[in-house]
This record gives C-alpha cells, sequence and structure tokens, in this order.
C-alpha cells in the first residue's frame, strides 16, 4: 500500500482525540494531514492538492457539510467524507442529495471501516485522475493528428494548384478553362492524351481543387492487373472468395466514398471487367467479390487512356454503353510536340523543382541548349522533358547554367553521331558515376540509410553496397539522422 503514499487525507475536527485515532489509522498508507479548524483546513486546501476530505460534521467554526461545499470551489476533485452523528442524519442526506459529499462515515466508526472508505475514496479519486489524464492525452492525440492531417493536405492541395500545371499555349489554356468548369461538379471526366501528357497530374488536381478534396483520391491502373485481381482491387473481396483471400478485403471503391476514384489505362481492360463496371456505374453500387451485398457508394470517377477510345468502340474493342458512361466530359491532353512554346517554362519549372531537390544551385540555362529543347519531338512528352532536365540538373556543377552538352536525348534522335573519342569515353565514365553516385545517394535518403532495403532497391548485396559508398565516400550516418 505504501504506493498511496503519494495521495494525501486531510482529516478535519476540533476533536484532537479524534484526529490522533485518524491519524495513526491511516498514516501508513497515506500522507495525513490533521487540522482543528475549519477555516485553517480551507487555506491548507488552497495551497496543496488533497485527495481526500474527511471532516465532522459538528465543529464550532462551521458545519462539515457547509465546510465542504467551501471545500469543493476550492478543488472540485477531492473525494468528501462526512463524519457525522446520529443527530446529523437530516443535514448529511441533504448533503448527499446535493451532490456535495461522496460518503457519509456514521459516528461510532470502526478503525477498519475507517480504512475501507477511505481506501474507496481514493480509488475514486484515481479513476477521475486517469480518465482526465487519459483525456488529455486523448485530446492531444486527437489535436496532433488533426494537425498533421490538415498539413499533409495542405501540402497535397500545394502540388496540386493550377500554378504547378504549366501551359501558356492555347491548347492548354483551353484545357485549364476545361477544367475551372469541371471541378465543382460531380461530372465523370475522361482525359485522352499520349503517355507523359499530364493525365494523372490532371486528375489530381480535379480532386484537390474540388470540393471532394478532404476525401480520399485513389488510383488504380487497370492495365497493371489481371481481370479478377483488378476486380477484387476496386471492389475488394469477402474472405474466402477465392484462395489466398484469407480475410474481407475492403475495395478501392469504398475507400474513395466521398471522394475521387481514377482508373487510369482504361482503354486495356477485358469485356468482363467493362461489364461489370458499367454496372457499378449504373447502380451506384459495388459488390465485393464473392458477397451478396451491395454497398452504396459516392465516388466521382476520372479515367484516362492514351488510347482513341472512340475507335476501340468501333472496332468492338471497347463497350459502346461504357464509352459513354466514361466520356460524360472529355479532356485531352495535346501532344508536348504540337505546344512547343511551352516547352521554356516547363523546362525552367523542372529546374526549379529538380535544383530545389538536389540542393544544387543552378544559374540557368544556357540558349544553345534550350533550343536544342525546344526542337524535339518528345514521344515521351512532358515526362521525358522532366527526365531530361533531371538528368541535366545531375550531371550541372553547381552555381552553374545548363550548357548543351548536359541535354541528352535518346540514341535514336540524337542529330550528331559522332563516335567517342578517349577524351568523350572518359567524360561518359565520370558522368555515369556522378549519376551512380546521385542514385545511391536518393535511394539512401529514401530509406534512411537502411543498408538491406537501399542494396535491394538498387539491385545490389550488401557488401556492394558498402564498396561503393567507400569508393564514393558516401557518409552513411547522414541519411540515418533525418
Ligand atoms: N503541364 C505540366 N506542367 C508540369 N508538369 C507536368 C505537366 N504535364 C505533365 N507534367 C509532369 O510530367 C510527368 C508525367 O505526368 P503524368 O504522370 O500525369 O502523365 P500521364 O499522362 O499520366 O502519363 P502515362 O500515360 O504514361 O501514365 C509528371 O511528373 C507530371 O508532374
Ligand atoms: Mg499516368
Amino acid at each position: 500500500m505504501s504506493t498511496n503514499r503519494r495521495y494525501t487525507v486531510l482529516a478535519v475536527d476540533d476533536e484532537q482525540g479524534i484526529l490522533h485515532a485518524i491519524q495513526r489509522i491511516l498514516r501508513r498508507d497515506y500522507e495525513v494531514i490533521l487540522s482543528s479548524s475549519p477555516l485553517s483546513a480551507l487555506e491548507v486546501i488552497r495551497k496543496q492538492p488533497v485527495a481526500v476530505l474527511l471532516v465532522d460534521q459538528r465543529m464550532p467554526e462551521m458545519t462539515g457539510v457547509e465546510f465542504l461545499r467551501q471545500a469543493r470551489d476550492i478543488q472540485p476533485d477531492a473525494v468528501r467524507i462526512l463524519i457525522t452523528g446520529y443527530s446529523d442524519i437530516d443535514a448529511t442526506i441533504r448533503a448527499i442529495n446535493e451532490g456535495q459529499i461522496f460518503y457519509y462515515i456514521q459516528k461510532p466508526w470502526e478503525p477498519d471501516e475507517l480504512r475501507l472508505i477511505v481506501r474507496r475514496a481514493i480509488e475514486h479519486y484515481q479513476l477521475k485522475k486517469d480518465n482526465e489524464r487519459l483525456l488529455e492525452e486523448l485530446r492531444q492525440a486527437n489535436e496532433r493528428l488533426a494537425a498533421e492531417n490538415l498539413l499533409l493536405q495542405r501540402e497535397m492541395e500545394a502540388e496540386y494548384t493550377f500554378d504547378h500545371i504549366i501551359g501558356k499555349s492555347p491548347a492548354m489554356q483551353k484545357v485549364f478553362h476545361l477544367l475551372k468548369k469541371v471541378i465543382p461538379t460531380d461530372v465523370t471526366v475522361l482525359i485522352t492524351g499520349e503517355t507523359g501528357t499530364g493525365k494523372e497530374l490532371v486528375a489530381r488536381a480535379i480532386h484537390y481543387n474540388g470540393p471532394r478534396k478532404h476525401k480520399m483520391f485513389v488510383s488504380q491502373n487497370c492495365a497493371s492487373l489481371p481481370e479478377t485481381l483488378l476486380e477484387s482491387e476496386l471492389f475488394g473481396h469477402v474472405k474466402g472468395a477465392f484462395t489466398g483471400a484469407t480475410r474481407d478485403k475492403k475495395g478501392l471503391f469504398e475507400l474513395a466514398d466521398g471522394g475521387t476514384i481514377f482508373l487510369d489505362e482504361i482503354g486495356e481492360t477485358s469485356p468482363e471487367f467493362q461489364k461489370r463496371l458499367l454496372r457499378v456505374l449504373q447502380e451506384g453500387e459495388i459488390h465485393p467479390v464473392g458477397s451478396e451485398k451491395a454497398i452504396h457508394v459516392n465516388v466521382r470517377v476520372i479515367s484516362a487512356t492514351n488510347r482513341d477510345l472512340a475507335r476501340a468502340v468501333q472496332e468492338g474493342k471497347f463497350r459502346e454503353d461504357l464509352f459513354y458512361r466514361l466520356n460524360v466530359f472529355p479532356i485531352h491532353l495535346p501532344p508536348l510536340r504540337e505546344r512547343r512554346e511551352d516547352i521554356p517554362e516547363l523546362v525552367y519549372h523542372f529546374i526549379r523543382k529538380y535544383s530545389l531537390k538536389m540542393g544544387k544551385r543552378i544559374t540557368g540555362i544556357h540558349p544553345e541548349a534550350l533550343q536544342r529543347l525546344r526542337d524535339y519531338d518528345y514521344p515521351g512528352n512532358v515526362r521525358q522533358l522532366e527526365n531530361i532536365i533531371e538528368r541535366a540538373i545531375v550531371l550541372a556543377d553547381d552555381g552553374m547554367a545548363i550548357t548543351p552538352d548536359l541535354i541528352e536525348f535518346p540514341e535514336i534522335h540524337t542529330t550528331d553521331g559522332a563516335p567517342f573519342n578517349g577524351q568523350g569515353a572518359l567524360q561518359l565514365k565520370e558522368r555515369v558515376e556522378q549519376m551512380e553516385r546521385y542514385f545511391i545517394e536518393r535511394a539512401l535518403q529514401k530509406n534512411r540509410g537502411n543498408i538491406s532495403q537501399t542494396a535491394r532497391e538498387l539491385g545490389l548485396s550488401r557488401m556492394g553496397l558498402h564498396k561503393k559508398l567507400q569508393r564514393y565516400r558516401i557518409d552513411l550516418a547522414k541519411y540515418k539522422l533525418d
């Protein structure tokens, strides 16, 4: 019981003999303070916390009930016990009814009875304090979580604001115009365009700038999974629906309830899947694989394809009814070669992005380098331009501008077929090393200096990775810190 010694019991009685008896009985278990005057006892509780107040009803300065009423204003959490005589029964009952006391002890009391009642009072006090503490912890945790969520939300929103989508060309201005119209609605959108034209970027912008931004945006590439897996991914499944379904799994449609689902490469889906998807869109409900139950969902659907879906419909490769369901509001992203005027701004945008990311100061781009970038055809569109700039920044020296030699297009598109001379070969080796170093550092950063994970990701053995760290003098400790 010595653990309870941190709890204080304040006994108030004008009879010294009773006070000393109380002290004898309780001092082994609690900190006991004695007071023969209610007025000075009130002073005590103004100065220090007390778990239990044990007070006689009959005292010359004031009654026990009156004392406890005042004490309640000072320390509402202290458990109040009244010691009463037979004749005080009315006052006691009133005090109980008015919530002024928790317990009463009738005179003459037995030591065991006193011990028991005080112990209960302490437990009551403890419970109350624990609850308060837990509630406070919960409140703080909730607050932290809410703050973190808000932060994350802001980051996401910031990332998909319109200033991050570059495009002054008339073609892109038309896209922005359409976006502004469609964002506030729930209308189903089909985004078309070649690979790398920014279909996913636009889909996210629709979600994060619209009324659904506080709910989930989920994205599924429909070409990456076989039909049955895709169905269970999107619609969920119940335990035992197929081998390997060891538990119920929520589908992405359910996760995205209230939010947005992005169905990428919708043109690659099987007829069977198209049929199921059509039903979901028509009925607004999903049926998890292996379940009879229908789940109602409210999801905004955005789909994307780099195919000509209308033609696929004509050729019988895509369901016509599904096409009309998806194609309510089409947005077409033109290939980059058809809006070359956007190239310089994209180039500056990516220079900013990657120099910031790599902590390199890049002063600009050489006019000749920019001209080369403007002349190129970009079969991989904006993504390809982005990759070219990322690579150039890896290779560029700190404090310098991007020079034409740092711009490299894929083999078949290069104009100068000059063979490597000795000097060129040396440069190549250096560049490859720079690249290697960059990718190792990036992987280390991502995996917070975890050697095994980093090695696995890079396809190296742990030993191999260690050797490279030594060779490039990469300080592992740096990555473990942040
Ligand atoms: N207008 C733009 N402004 C800035 N960045 C862009 C723009 N368009 C595309 N990007 C960037 O290019 C990259 C590719 O874009 P995204 O993934 O959206 O293309 P996609 O059309 O979905 O390609 P795929 O068909 O191959 O999936 C992304 O990093 C994206 O941020
Ligand atoms: Mg994409």
